[in-house]
């Protein structure tokens, strides 16, 4: 069996939809050197054996890795070298290894929302509403003000995690951030952004639908095969423009593919392809 030189790795890992998004990009590229070696599959890691299962990896010739649930604060702490943007993150969900032989980690999640939220609308001059303080908002902060929205409201159940999280950024960036409570927003957003773990619970968000504005756009970082709860608020309260988080899954392993191979994928045809397989 061939060797992989690029693997999904977290626990469990059966359910990951990236080797598909992976060998989808490459056969874009047919023949080009980049990817004549590349083969992507599944890496299952012990939950206590991330570091083990990545050095095994390279000695088998793995070139890079994405990380998935629950391994992207370890993948964050084993990176040799980070980009900017991961250390933001403070989590790692892309490894590449360098002729170095160090793994430089990398965090694409946020580069794959701004691109997919980019096709439908813009983000400069405009305002952000994110609502969660976890990782996967701290995940997507930085990349979201590199677009110079007008500013970034972060609102969560616990307020301190909000105000907490916000500290983080507010030497980075001269874009007005501003921290709420659920109970305290108004509908002065362009763009409603869910990042937290409700959806994935089956769970509403605590806010009213006088949050959304019509003709705002809603964005839930959650898919599914059915609408997210919060994509349902979204339409209860007439909002027009619902969007899921599928095209930040395929928006996030392109730019994987990219810093792995340097080709830039189109991810249309990929996403369009998911789409038909939820
Ligand atoms: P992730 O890595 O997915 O971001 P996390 O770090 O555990 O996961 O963060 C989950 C986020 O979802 C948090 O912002 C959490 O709010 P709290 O900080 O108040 O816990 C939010 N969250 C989860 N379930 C929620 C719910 N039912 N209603 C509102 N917020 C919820």
């Amino acid at each position: 069996m061939t060797q992989p030189t690029y693997v999904v790795i977290g626990n469990p890992i059966a359910h990951s939809k990236s080797p598909q998004i992976h060998a989808l990009f490459a056969a874009q590229f047919p023949g080009h050197p980049a990817v004549t070696d590349f083969f992507y599959d599944r890496l299952l890691a012990p939950l206590d054996g991330f570091a083990a299962a990545v050095h095994d990896f390279a000695v088998a010739g793995g070139r890079g890795a994405n990380v998935t649930v629950p391994f992207k604060e370890d993948a964050y702490r084993f990176a040799a070298e980070l980009t900017t943007r991961a250390q933001a993150a403070g989590a790692v969900n892309t490894l590449k290894r360098l002729s170095s032989g160090n793994w430089l980690g990398d965090n694409t999640d946020g580069a794959g929302l701004v691109a997919d939220v980019l096709r439908h609308v813009e983000i400069k001059d405009r305002r952000i509403l994110l609502l969660g303080a976890g990782g996967a908002a701290r995940g997507v902060i930085l990349p979201l003000l590199a677009q110079q929205p007008a500013s970034l409201s972060l609102a969560n159940r616990t307020l301190s995690k909000a105000e907490g999280l916000l500290n983080q950024f507010s030497t980075m960036s001269t874009i007005p951030l501003l921290a709420h409570e659920f109970s305290h927003l108004n509908s002065d957003y362009d763009l409603i952004i869910n990042a937290t773990s409700a959806s994935l619970g089956g769970e509403r968000l605590p806010i009213t639908n006088s949050v959304f504005a019509p003709n705002a756009l809603a964005y839930d970082m959650m898919y599914g095969k059915v609408e997210t709860p919060f994509l349902a608020q979204a339409r209860e309260a007439g909002v027009t423009l619902r969007v899921d988080g599928l095209g930040m899954l395929v928006g996030q392993a392109a730019e994987a593919f990219e810093l792995w191979t340097s080709l830039r994928p189109d991810v249309e045809p990929v996403l369009q392809w998911m789409r038909e397989q939820l």
